[in-house]
């Protein structure tokens, strides 16, 4: 275990923001991360690990400890299921394509989301009808206060939209160390809940679609609409979809009849946060290298050499105009690093 200093996190983070972390740690294995929280003085940490739902607006003075624990382990299979255990530093996305090469299914319509494997539980990675928690079993993690692993079942990880144990009462004090997800070997569950899925299969004119084919359509899916970190730095969706009760979403869609909305429960309906941001005229918009993305109005991005500061000023700017001109609040997806 190295400790280094002064490392820029620019790639770090697909943001893409280069930030400095004064003290930087590689965390290979899990000996590693207890040795790191063992040392003298139990320096403050940060952890850092696909860096994809992150915004670093200054430099990291805790020492940031970079979690790239790798390995695949198959637990327990039979004919129907096979359940696995992947260790937090994988990435997803590669995750998710070994996992469709084996021919198992359930994670294809999560297919291209940025990050690891350990950072998915703690917003319940979700896409195009599917979120993590629909193939999670359990995960362990290491308790920083005292670097005992603990393992975690469904119920204990309190699931919602976006959202966990680990973004509430469990923040800060856990460390995701390994995922286990339990995964169909026939009998798949198609999931074709997105009409955009559906659209996309028929181009292809495929009517009883395999895991595969519904990972390719999503893959294109996304490729037209998100930007990929590596060329243009983003976190994805940057704000939350907000979820609105009766009496407003009726004041709403009085004003707003064309609207986009889900409903979610007798009295809840989710408002693409997308469509908010639009109608204000941000869509596509430039404030010197923070910008709003041209295809898909949640996704803020780094055009090159903005700070984090400049995205979140830009963030806080269509935070205002969207509950200027809706009434709304919208709330910020990823964590803001302040
Ligand atoms: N819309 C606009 N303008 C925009 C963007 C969207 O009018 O600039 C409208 C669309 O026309 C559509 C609606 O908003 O009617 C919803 O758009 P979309 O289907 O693209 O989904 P989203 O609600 O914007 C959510 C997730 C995405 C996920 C997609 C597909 C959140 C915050 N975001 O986006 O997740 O990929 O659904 O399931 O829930 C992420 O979390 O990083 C992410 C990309």
């Amino acid at each position: 275990m190295k400790i280094q200093q002064n490392i820029s996190l620019k790639d770090y983070n697909t943001f893409g923001i280069d930030a400095k972390a004064r003290f930087f740690i590689e965390i290979n294995n899990i000996n590693d991360l207890k040795e790191a929280l063992q040392l003298d003085g139990h320096p403050e940490i940060f952890i850092i690990s696909g860096g994809s739902n992150m915004l670093i607006t200054k430099d990291i003075e805790a020492l940031v400890l970079y979690i790239n624990i790798k390995g695949i382990e198959v637990l327990t299979q039979d004919d129907d299921t096979i359940t696995l255990k992947a260790m937090a530093g994988e990435n997803w996305h590669q995750l998710v394509l070994w996992t469709l090469q084996k021919g198992y299914g359930g994670l294809e319509n999560l297919s291209l989301i940025p990050g690891n494997t350990g950072t998915a539980p703690i917003q319940n990675i979700g896409a195009y009808g599917v979120e993590l928690k629909d193939s999670f079993v359990s995960c362990e993690a290491m308790k920083i206060e005292n670097q005992t692993i603990k393992s975690f079942n469904k119920e204990d990880c309190k699931f919602g939209y976006r959202d966990s144990y680990f973004k509430n009462e469990g923040k800060g004090r856990y460390i995701i160390v390994s995922v286990t997800l339990q995964l169909t070997k026939r009998n798949h569950k198609i999931n074709m809940s997105y009409g955009a899925i559906e659209a996309e299969l028929g181009k292809k004119t495929i009517d009883r679609p395999t895991p595969t084919n519904i990972s390719n359509a999503v893959i294109s899916i996304r490729k037209s609409k998100l930007p990929d970190p590596a060329k243009l730095g983003n976190s994805g969706s940057f704000f939350k979809n907000p979820v609105i009760n009766q009496a407003k979403f009726d004041t709403f869609t009085k004003d707003h009849p064309d609207a986009p909305y889900y409903k979610v429960s007798s009295n809840a309906y989710k408002i693409p946060a997308g469509w908010l941001i639009e109608q204000c005229g941000f869509k596509g918009k430039r404030f010197g290298d923070a910008g709003v993305h041209k295809h898909q109005a949640l996704v803020l991005v780094n055009h090159g050499k903005a700070t984090g500061a400049e995205i979140l000023k830009l963030a806080q700017r269509i935070i205002e105009s969207v509950r200027d001109k809706f009434f709304i609040t919208i709330h910020p997806e990823v964590n803001i690093i302040k």
